[in-house]
């Protein structure tokens, strides 16, 4: 280990990069073992990632000087604006008062119904068919149908907001930016109507979502008509790929363990405590970023005034200082709620409980219906860089 800066061994890894299932866990493992901070020189900017629990957790906390000015490590000057998470302070604290109460507890409990009813109708098209593409068949479908819900806009317009919010995503990833282009004015002329729909016939804004942001006042003014769209694009891109993400990581696991899905189908009211320990074990969203505001030591690291930090999500995740045999799925597992896969502090998960309803619905109603299925022989199973989601994940299920 030669080379450093400021006295951090250096790192060259492209976490951006598509790896064989589980290439990135075994990596970032490999790396938070040789030292406990890496510069990491594979961006313009690169960054310094913090890859134990204690010093991740610490990162999360220190909000005040550490913003969201940088939100990923990977990619820190992004362009496209994000609400609430571009905000920092005060006013990032007065925004997500107006958005929190639509992903408390107790409205995603009114959403409870709604879940059970599209997943099952969702399970039943497939299930005659006995094989599927989980991914890109199910795992995607199902939480922007409920996106759509949330938002008080019909379920049927799935079929045409799908492809563009997948055009959009693949775009971020390499994909057509020239259609990603087309796709994102779609997505945002489309809310944009439904805006301008609930400004002329406003609902129970205790129910609504838009007619809420319409009618909320933040300091006595009202949001811009930007910054509703702004809300709405953030709620779909933070929402739809990761659930589908978890999705595929949870059924992989459940494919390849019989006993954990015989256990899961037998016993359901394991499943939350299960949802919780696969959030632990296999993170998604593996890293967040951060921007320096002033100069401070780290722990011995000298940090400067924009620098950029990688909070090491999956790394504290699976730091063993913290989860005892991190590789081990354990229901119940001592501590496990105290994992970052949703992030710490203010900016952490505004969708947690909606992402923890939709994947223990889809466990319990899928177990029931199709409870022994096989992922097809011979796939080689590839995870996305960036922030991680299986491409494809064909499965197969006797009829
Ligand atoms: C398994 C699914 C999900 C995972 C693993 C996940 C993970 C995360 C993580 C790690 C953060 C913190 C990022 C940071 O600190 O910079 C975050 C923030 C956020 N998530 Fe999720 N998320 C999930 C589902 C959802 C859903 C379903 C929604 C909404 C529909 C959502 C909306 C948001 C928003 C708006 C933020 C930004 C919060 C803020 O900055 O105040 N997420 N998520």
């Amino acid at each position: 280990m030669a080379e450093t800066t400021r006295g951090c061994p250096i790192s060259h890894a492209d976490f951006g990069a598509d790896t064989e299932i589980y290439g990135h866990y075994a990596l970032l493992d490999a790396h938070r073992e040789e030292s406990r901070f890496h510069f990491n020189d594979t961006t313009p900017r690169g960054f310094w990632m913090l890859e134990r629990y204690d010093d991740v957790l610490e990162g999360f906390q220190k909000h005040e000087v550490w913003t969201t000015h940088a939100r990923s490590a990977l990619n820190p000057d992004a362009t496209l604006e994000l609400l609430p998470q571009d905000l920092n302070g005060e006013a990032h604290v007065k925004l997500r008062r107006v958005i929190n109460p639509f992903f408390a507890p107790a409205a995603v409990k009114r959403m409870t119904p709604m879940a059970h009813r599209r997943c099952v109708e969702l399970i039943e098209e497939l299930r005659p068919k006995g094989s599927c593409d989980f991914v890109a068949e199910f795992a995607i479908r199902y939480p922007t149908d409920l996106f759509l819900a949330l938002l008080g806009l019909p379920v049927s317009d799935g079929e045409f907001f799908l492809p563009w919010s997948e055009t959009l995503f693949a775009g971020f990833f390499g994909g057509d930016p020239v259609a990603a282009a087309a796709a994102r004015k779609n997505i945002v002329d489309y809310f944009s109507e439904a805006v301008n729909e609930r400004r002329a016939n406003p609902r129970d804004p205790k129910e609504d979502m838009v007619s809420r942001l319409v009618e909320a006042r933040v300091d006595g003014e009202p949001i811009s008509h930007e910054d509703i769209l702004t809300i709405c694009m953030t709620l779909m891109l933070a929402g739809l790929d990761t659930t589908r993400s978890a999705l595929g990581y949870i059924y992989t696991h459940l494919a390849r363990h019989d006993e954990d899905r015989r256990l899961l189908t037998r016993e359901p009211e394991l499943i939350p405590a299960a949802v919780e320990e696969f959030i632990r074990m296999y993170p998604l969203v593996f890293q967040a970023g951060r921007e320096v505001r002033q100069p401070e030591n780290f722990h011995g690291v000298d940090l400067e005034a924009g620098d950029v930090i990688w909070l090491g999500i999956a790394s504290a995740n699976r730091d063993p200082r913290k989860f005892p045999e991190p590789d081990r799925f354990v229901i119940g597992r001592k501590g496990v709620n105290q994992h970052l896969g949703f992030g710490a502090g203010p900016h952490r998960c505004l969708g947690m409980h909606l992402a923890r309803l939709e994947l223990a619905v889809v466990i319990k109603e899928w177990h029931e219906r199709i409870p022994d299925y096989r992922i097809r022989q011979g796939t080689e199973l590839v995870e996305r860089g960036g922030q991680l989601t299986l491409t494809t994940l064909p499965l197969e299920w006797e009829v």
